[in-house]
């Protein structure tokens, strides 16, 4: 079982001990990138927006509370817990008030997002800043397409946050995005709602499609093919209705722990599965695992699945190219999987995974090679030789929510445990993770 304290440096000391399978079903929270996306769509929308299952967690809360500071009106207000449902009352495309600072807290999907729509208010003023993990996450990614469309963003030491956006009139580009980033991608057809004229954004691979499905939704005059996205300006935004699925990117962390821990079976109910999300489905039955996947969506709107694990041997794979965006934020608890496999598994094109909450290949290369995995890391990803299992022993979550998650899951299938210092991370994305696994595991 697992127990947990307050430690004495600045965050909470969780320890997780080996308890023997996981079993029972669960319905993770709510998905964060779908979440940030009601909030901001539903602010630039010219009515108001039903939101239903809203994430409850510290990345969605910044991202919530700035749409209110911009003018958005969210009833009722979110206090202690979230409302099961809430409206947003739009302020429209080129309707947010002037605000001094912005904060963002931790939320890089939100520091990436907002300017997009900001950057093309003319006469409003803003400046957005977050923790000091923010300050260390490129936003020059998003200001220079802007600044092509005409915006006018300071950016720190030419690259961080705290930026300062001066609202213009922007007018529509083609960009082909030099990384494969969904936040990039979503900020300029953001910019390009109220831009003159189209603006294109080219993609070399996909990425998560979230903003195009409920652009298209509120009635975007948008248009898609493979590789490419074009907004035409203009069109009436409405998004009446979103109700969020769970979150694919939280379950993975069952998904790995039912798969590796002998004797598991779980079932995650009513989990979003967009295409653009399942690369960790894909990786694992390469791997060998035994996961079902059952439709229950009606072919509208973002798809939903039950999710079926059980425990399974698993071998070594090798991920990279057009795989990498459809499992970036579930490549760390993808590598733990490597650790219990058979033989090799390689992790490549994946750089970006250093630009994430923390250097997550620096910090999982450290963190397991820490439990006893036998793993090195790459320029671009990591190596690891599978050896069926690991020691166990202690890990420093460096406030990235996806590395306290990991730690634990590599406690209860480790034959000593894991301690993870800075546990309290996990709220950024997924607030009740240690209740959930604790009853799952009995
Ligand atoms: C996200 C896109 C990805 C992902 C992040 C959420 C989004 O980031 O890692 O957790 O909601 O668009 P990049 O766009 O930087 O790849």
């Amino acid at each position: 079982m697992s127990g947990h304290e307050i430690g004495l440096d600045d965050g909470e000391r969780a320890v997780f001990r080996p308890a023997g399978p996981l079993t029972g079903s669960l319905v993770p929270p709510a998905d964060k990138s779908i979440s940030h996306r009601a909030a901001i769509i539903g602010a630039i929308a010219d009515g108001p927006t039903l939101v239903v299952n809203y994430l409850d967690s510290d990345d969605t809360r910044s991202t919530l509370s700035a749409v209110a500071g911009l003018g958005a009106m969210v009833n009722p207000e979110p206090l202690n817990a979230m409302p099961e449902q809430f409206t947003i009352e739009g302020v429209g495309p080129t309707g947010p008030r002037s605000l001094g600072r912005i904060d963002v807290g931790n939320a890089g999907t939100l520091m990436r997002l907002l300017p997009g729509w900001l950057a093309g208010c003319d006469g409003g003023l803003w400046r957005m800043d977050g923790d000091a993990s923010i300050r260390k996450r490129p936003v020059d990614r998003v200001a220079i397409p802007l600044r092509e469309m005409g915006a006018e963003i300071e950016v720190t030491g030419e690259r961080f946050p705290p930026i300062r956006i001066d609202g213009h009139r922007l007018h529509g580009i083609t960009y082909e995005l030099p990384v494969a980033s969904a936040q990039v991608k979503s900020c300029v057809l953001l910019a390009g709602l109220s831009a003159e004229g189209p603006t294109t954004v080219i993609e070399p691979v996909a990425t998560r499609d979230h903003t195009e499905v409920m652009l298209a939704a509120a009635g975007a005059d948008i248009e898609r093919s493979p590789g490419r996205v074009t907004i035409n300006p203009g069109a009436q935004l409405e998004l009446d209705e979103v109700e969020v699925p769970a979150d694919i990117s939280s379950a993975a962390f069952f998904i790995v722990a039912a798969s590796i821990v002998e004797g598991s079976r779980v079932v995650i109910d009513r989990c979003g599965v967009n295409p653009t999300r399942t690369g960790i489905i894909d990786i694992l039955r390469r791997m060998g695992a035994d996961i079902e996947v059952e439709p229950l969506s009606d072919g509208k709107g973002e798809p939903i699945a039950r999710i079926t694990i059980t425990a399974a041997p698993l071998t070594g794979t090798r991920i990279e190219g057009a795989e990498i965006p459809l499992a970036i934020d579930e490549l760390p608890i993808i590598a733990l999987a490597a650790c219990f496999a058979e033989g090799e598994t390689v992790i490549a094109d994946a750089e970006e995974l250093k630009a994430k909450e923390s250097d997550r290949i620096a910090v999982v290369v450290g963190a397991l090679a820490g439990f006893g995995a036998n793993i090195e890391a790459r320029d671009d990803g990591m190596r690891v030789i599978g050896t069926g299992g690991l020691r166990g022993g202690s890990v420093d979550s460096h406030g990235d929510h996806r590395i306290a998650m990991l730690g634990a899951i590599a406690g209860i299938a480790s034959q000593e445990g894991v301690t993870v210092d800075g546990m309290d991370a996990a709220a950024v994305s997924y607030p009740n993770f240690q209740q959930d696994l604790a009853r799952l595991q009995g």
